[in-house]
């Protein structure tokens, strides 16, 4: 089976857990993307109603308004109900990384405000331990860059600013930039998020540890569902 197809079961899946009345939390990504459709089709058909989405994304919250789903802000909803979200590596443990869109921050903000997070992935994603597939997308300030990178490197990383293909920096919904950082296998991601999270010049970080709640992985043969604390 393609992979598109995969991605839109696994999106299905995850769009089931959704219920009338509730409040979503609206991923970033190609995967999420498909989310998105389903959940658009299901209002369209009346199998859902009365959900709000809050966008992660500018990028995201275009999608749903042209796909007609009903958007509103995370300061009118600061509780939701559910996220649906992408990942870029997820480890045994569901701890993640995430930003290969951009999006980490507000994604982070609206995961910690989420009652349960549910992630879409394809099974290529899926590592024993994380930084074996995908280096840290570190948010930093643009007045801190070269700080930053300089730290980056001291603690181990091989920090690369994000650009566009244009060239030029990545500037990110919050008009920050990003450094795609290589830490190799990260053995200790606490630790490492620990590091990261006393430096004032880092906004935010790729390292989602302990908000995923449910793991939806497409694969060839079906869908699987990895759990944490059994929810
Ligand atoms: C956006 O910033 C990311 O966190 C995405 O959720 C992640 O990169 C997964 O994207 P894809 O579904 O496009 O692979």
């Amino acid at each position: 089976m393609e992979i598109e197809e995969l991605k839109r079961i696994a999106a299905g899946k995850a769009v089931s857990f959704i219920e009338p009345g509730m409040i979503v939390g609206l991923g970033t990504g190609s995967t999420t993307k498909f989310a998105l459709l389903k959940i658009s089709e299901m209002l369209k058909s009346g199998e859902l109603y009365d959900i709000t989405g809050v966008p992660t994304s500018v990028q995201t919250e275009e999608l749903a308004k042209e796909l007609d789903i009903p958007v509103s802000e995370l300061n009118f909803h600061p509780q939701i109900d559910l996220t649906i979200d992408g990942a870029d590596e997820v480890d045994k443990n569901l701890n993640l990384i995430k930003g290969g869109g951009g999006a980490l921050l507000r994604e982070k903000v609206v995961a910690q405000a989420s009652k349960a997070e549910i992630i879409i992935v394809d099974e290529s994603k899926i590592s024993n331990h994380l930084g074996e597939k995908w280096a840290v997308p570190i948010e930093v300030l643009q007045f801190a860059v070269e700080v930053e990178k300089n730290f980056l490197r001291s603690i181990g990383g091989t920090p690369e600013l994000r650009k566009t293909k244009n060239g030029e920096p990545f500037v990110t919904d919050e008009g920050n930039f990003i450094l795609d950082t290589n830490f190799g296998v990260i053995e200790n991601p606490k630790e490492l998020a620990g590091l990261l999270e006393k430096r004032a010049g880092i906004v935010e970080h790729g390292l989602f540890l302990d908000l995923a709640n449910k793991v939806i992985v497409a694969k060839e043969g079906g869908v699987d569902i990895l759990r944490k604390n059994n929810t």
